[in-house]
């Protein structure tokens, strides 16, 4: 019948299908707006037309408005006209849903009458997670469908669900059998002839107001800050009694509001950021097949890493000194799976073949041999690791990527104990390595395109978000934690607490603050990085010796019932020994305490972030600022609605920033040297304006 470059329709048999092509996600930018509007007018003044497929071409359905055009003032047509129009045909319309469907993709489909999925498929409204709100009918038309509990769990959180659990909420009408267009034709020539069904027409929901009071403390939690989630869940309970028209009208000022907030911005930024991480040097690098994957160390590292490889369809081996602990490892292996059965991660069948065959642990090296790449998880010492990979060199294949999982040291000087320095390189993984979403793939100066490419294309395997690094002590983000933790034991020892301190870490919207965490990872483990690095460390700089003396006494955090809190009780308590030692401290070196507010503590917290970066960034061991803000967001947890520091420092500006460093820096100027935001700012030269 017709067709414009990106949406097209054709008849057959009275039957119009509309087709959206506009790779890669379909994503509805003003020109697939228009054409679908222009082919909704040319359905309704066809009479021949008895019922119609809204199908998408390509990987999936459409995935949302195009984010790309949120920056930018709105275009006509607005997509919740369009699909109005779409919804007010009087002949029956059903969405055929492959892929994902989600955001202004999912609405579209909720305008249709009716909805087919294929069995792969998921849909759901992440627009939360992008710092706005549905903003075309999902908060009216979805409650009118599925109801309102079910409606602020999908809404509030962005989660998505699959064709099954869709199924069941009535989220789908149908999971196609076979062939998904056929099917779906199938579906359609039963609702011929018969009403059409418009959700908008269905009366509100008026869902009793406990149900709001019940989400409103868990949505607040989870969201830590970040406003778009309680925005939503505030619309869903106001407009819970409203006609569609006036919840329709509510929900377009609510989503421009959002639009162009700072966190919306900040939440795209990162978004896009997320995307950037694979332009690599060695992005045209074919990367070699790996379905065999190594692992030596047992630990809680090791045993992660094997789960997440096995999650991915991968063969493990898990090599550890003897028989007996290599039994350990592997039950240990199978009990983190054991958790992702429970979870609906894994199927049980799935379960029982890695238990079976597809999990093995050795303490023999020898059985690395067909091997295509083996990750070493063993204890962070230089000289442990380089005597492993010389006996790797050994064992495997010449072809074989070896990678360690050092989190501080040099991977260069790992690699050169083997006679392929082109094939090593650093995979370093956040524990629990199963579910922490990160991977720094480092890449020592020798390393080969290909090696480094079979790297990423593993960390994608696994389902991780994966981003270069070079060589230096802890890499991007470690390097980043080792700056801002000193920086937390300076405030610590001119008169902050650490509860102080971490309290101001939570109300920034970390999940927890730094004490807390060291408290958690082991304090055994900074006291043993902190002694390996003391030969190397500036003997004029200030040196904090609180945590070696809690060490020293025993003290290694939550594994020894205290360390900076005490673990005795239910809840932890700011342990009385730690806050005697820091007293001790500060009487030894003549500091008189002083209060600092929240936001001076996080100022300086988030300064020396800032700082690090951007050496980080001078020194090349990230390729882009925004890889930084990726690391510190995904493996840090830094708020993820703030952007991360570098984007956060490229809002305040370059100028600022060092205004900002310099108060502090009479304090510490040791700590501090600006050189590379100085670097910039001359750089940037008499342009410098903005930044
Ligand atoms: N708008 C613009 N570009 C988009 C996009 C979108 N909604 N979704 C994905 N893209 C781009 C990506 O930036 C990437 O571009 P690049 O190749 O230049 O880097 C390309 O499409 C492919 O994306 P992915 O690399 O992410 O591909 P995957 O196959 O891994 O994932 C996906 C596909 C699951 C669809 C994922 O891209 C995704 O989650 N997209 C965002 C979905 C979303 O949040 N939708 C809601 C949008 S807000 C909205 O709809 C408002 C409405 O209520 C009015």
């Amino acid at each position: 019948m017709m067709t414009t470059s990106l949406v097209s329709l054709r008849q057959d048999d009275g039957i119009a299908v509309i087709t959206i092509d506009n790779p890669p996600v379909n994503a509805l930018s003003q020109a697939v707006r228009q054409g679908l509007a222009e082919t909704i007018e040319a359905i309704a003044a066809d009479n021949t037309v008895r019922g119609a497929i809204l199908i998408c071409a390509g990987k999936t359905f459409v995935a949302g408005a195009d984010i790309r055009e949120f920056g930018k003032p709105p275009a006509a047509p607005m997509l919740r006209d369009v699909i109005t129009r779409l919804e007010a045909l009087d002949r029956p319309v059903v969405a055929v849903i492959h892929g994902t469907a989600l955001g202004g993709g999912f609405e579209l489909a909720l305008g249709c009458h009716y909805r087919v999925m294929d069995k792969d498929a998921v849909v759901g409204l992440p627009e939360v997670t992008l710092g706005i709100i549905p903003g075309a009918g999902g908060t009216q038309r979805l409650p009118r469908l599925i109801g309102m509990a079910a409606s602020i769990d999908m809404i509030t959180s962005g989660r998505r669900a699959d064709a099954r659990e869709a199924l069941k909420l009535g989220m789908a009408d149908a999971i196609a059998q076979g062939d998904l267009l056929m099917s779906a034709k199938n579906f359609l020539a039963a609702k011929i002839g018969s009403p059409v069904r418009r959700l908008s027409e269905r009366p509100p929901t008026a869902a009793a107001s406990a149900i709001f009071a019940e989400a409103g403390k868990p949505v607040a939690a989870r969201a830590r800050g970040q406003i778009s989630p309680v925005r939503a869940l505030d619309l869903l309970e106001e407009t819970a009694s409203s006609n569609f028209a006036h919840g329709m009208a509510r929900e377009a000022e609510v989503f421009t509001g959002l639009r162009n907030s700072d966190q919306a911005r900040a939440l795209r930024y990162i978004f896009f950021a997320e995307r950037e991480i694979s332009k690599i040097p060695e992005a045209d690098a074919k990367p070699r097949i790996v379905a065999q994957l190594g692992v030596i160390g047992g630990g809680l590292m090791g045993t992660g890493i094997a789960a997440a490889a096995l999650l991915a369809g991968l063969d493990v081996t898990l090599v550890e000194r003897d028989a007996a602990s290599a039994d350990l490892a592997k039950s240990r292996a199978l009990g983190l799976l054991k958790g992702s059965v429970e979870r609906g991660k894994l199927a049980q069948t799935d379960y029982d073949a890695i238990a079976a065959s597809r999990l093995r642990s050795t303490a023999s090296y020898a059985e690395l041999s067909s091997a295509d790449l083996v990750i070493e998880a063993a204890f962070e010492d230089i000289a442990v690791k380089q005597a492993i990979f010389r006996e790797l060199d050994k064992v495997t294949k010449p072809q074989a990527v070896l990678a360690t999982n050092t989190s501080y040291l040099d991977v260069g000087a790992i690699a050169a104990t083997t006679a392929r320095p082109e094939n090593v390189i650093g995979l370093h993984f956040f524990s629990p390595a199963h579910i922490m979403k990160l991977v720094e793939v480092v890449v020592p100066p020798e390393a080969q395109a290909d090696a480094v490419a079979t790297g990423f294309a593993l960390g994608r395997k696994l389902g991780k978000i994966t981003v270069r690094a070079g060589v230096c002590d802890g890499f991007i983000g470690n390097r980043i934690l080792s700056a801002y933790r000193k920086q937390a034991e300076y405030l610590m020892e001119d008169g902050a607490s650490p509860a102080e301190i971490d309290a101001a870490f939570r109300s920034f919207g970390l999940p927890m603050g730094v004490f807390e965490m060291q408290d958690m990872a082991g304090l055994d483990i900074i006291w043993a990085n902190r002694k390996a690095l003391a030969t190397r460390r500036d003997p004029s700089e200030r040196y904090v010796r609180i945590v070696d003396i809690l060490c020293e006494r025993g003290h290694f955090g939550r594994k020894t019932g205290s360390g900076y809190y005490n673990y005795a009780g239910k809840a932890p308590v700011p342990d009385e020994e730690a806050l005697a030692i820091i007293a001790q401290e500060r009487r030894r070196k003549g500091i008189v305490p002083r209060h600092f507010t929240a936001d001076e503590i996080m100022d300086r917290i988030l300064l020396a972030m800032i700082n690090e970066g951007s050496h980080i960034l001078d020194e090349g061991i990230a390729l882009r600022s925004s890889d930084i803000d990726v690391v510190m967001v995904n493996g840090y947890g830094f708020p993820r609605w703030r952007g991360g520091p570098m984007f956060m420092a490229d809002q305040m500006g370059t100028r600022e920033t060092l205004r900002r460093i310099e108060a502090h820096a009479t304090d510490d100027a040791f700590f501090w040297k600006p050189s590379a935001l100085l670097k910039r700012l001359s750089e940037m030269g008499s342009s410098f304006g903005t930044h």
